[in-house]
């Protein structure tokens, strides 16, 4: 499935459950969207689909968390904080890629021309207070 409307964050949780499923070794995932979409609720399920058991958060100040409890390690990105590629190169983000881990990257526009080419990129776009149209996005 290539694009959903999914109608609560229950659902959205559900088709990354599916995702995180699917997922294997070096996967790279970029998710856009505006602050609200659901980036970091499709992360969480995701993460479920992966079998990580802790909770996954975004606390303001750490851009990378990384989740050690399932089928493969999860290291969740959000740039949202920063500047611009400089900051983002500064954060050697391809020793990640290198390694057999799943990457989800939240606010990639901020290192689009330092995402290797496995990315597969998803947007996320607000259609409503509960409605958010989920969809492979083309590079
Ligand atoms: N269908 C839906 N899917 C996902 N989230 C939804 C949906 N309907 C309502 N919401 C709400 O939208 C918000 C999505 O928040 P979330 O933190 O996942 O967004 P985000 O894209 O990560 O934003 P940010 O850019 O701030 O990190 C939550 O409050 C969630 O309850
Ligand atoms: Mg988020």
């Amino acid at each position: 499935m290539d694009s959903i409307i999914s109608t609560s964050p229950e659902e959205t949780e559900r088709f990354g459950r599916r995702l995180g499923e699917e997922s294997s070794p070096h996967s790279v995932f970029a998710l856009y969207g505006e602050l609200g979409a659901g980036k970091s609720t499709l992360t969480r399920g995701m993460a479920l689909g992966i079998g990580v058991l802790e909770p996954v958060t975004s606390p303001t100040f750490t851009l990378v968390h990384e989740y050690r409890s399932g089928r493969l390690p999860l290291v969740h990105v959000d740039l949202y904080r920063l500047e611009g590629p400089q900051e983002a190169a500064a954060l050697h983000l391809e020793e990640f890629w290198a390694e057999p881990v799943v990457v989800v990257i939240e606010w990639p526009e901020k290192m689009e021309d330092l995402l290797p080419r496995q990315t597969e990129r998803w947007e996320l776009l607000l259609l409503s207070e509960k409605e958010r149209m989920i969809r492979r996005k083309l590079a």
